[in-house]
């Protein structure tokens, strides 16, 4: 993915080249990027699919899993790339799909909770032991915590309670369930380093 196409650069380009405007600014000395609008066609990856989509280019990657392929298991908690709701693997690295311009994962491998194992396959073990230590209330914001927490083990930042806090730290649970998350984290870990 290329760093320079987030939601907040395209956004950002169109704000500045807005206020540039409203105090008169022109073109000498000055390059401003034109706001980005307009459909484009675009092929994404996900869950081993490929969909061509023609697509506003500003459509963030969460709306498009949750919008037009009926993928509904990031969730949208904040749409500002506070909460951790809307996480998903890029490549195997996890990204805040909402801050994730759809445009910009073309070429990518995009994993959601729906495509963390093969259909009709038992639970990824980090599933399994979110059940076992009743690791959610409202589940709201599991399929996020769960996704992130596959990837903090991959990152090798679960090896102690405070090592999963600090790397699970962008994952907020409005229901406070963090005790039995962190259980089961690092229940998952050790399953997950042995298979
Ligand atoms: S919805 Fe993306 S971080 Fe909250
Ligand atoms: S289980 Fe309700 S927000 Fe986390």
């Amino acid at each position: 993915m290329d760093p320079r196409l987030n939601r907040r650069t395209v956004l950002g380009g169109g704000a500045l080249a807005a206020a540039a405007s409203a105090v008169g600014l022109d073109a000498d000395g000055l390059t401003l990027p034109a706001p980005a609008s307009g459909d484009a066609p675009m092929t994404l990856a996900v869950n081993g699919q490929h969909h061509a989509l023609t697509l506003d280019v500003r459509t963030t990657l969460l709306d498009v899993l949750r919008e037009h392929l009926d993928l509904t298991g990031a969730k949208k908690g904040c749409d500002h790339g506070q909460c951790g709701a809307c996480t998903v693997h890029i490549d195997g690295v996890r990204v805040l799909s909402c801050l994730t311009l759809a445009a910009a994962v073309q070429g990518a491998e995009i994993t959601t909770i729906e495509g963390l194992t093969p259909p009709g396959g038992a639970l990824h073990p980090m599933q399994q032991a979110f059940v076992a230590h009743d690791a959610l209330q409202c589940g709201y914001c599991t399929p996020g915590q769960i996704m992130s927490a596959v990837a903090c083990v991959h990152e090798g930042h679960a090896g102690t309670d405070d090592d999963i806090r600090e790397h699970m730290s962008g994952n907020l649970c409005r229901c406070a369930a963090y005790p039995n998350i962190v259980a089961a984290v690092r229940d998952a870990a050790s399953q997950m380093e042995r298979g």
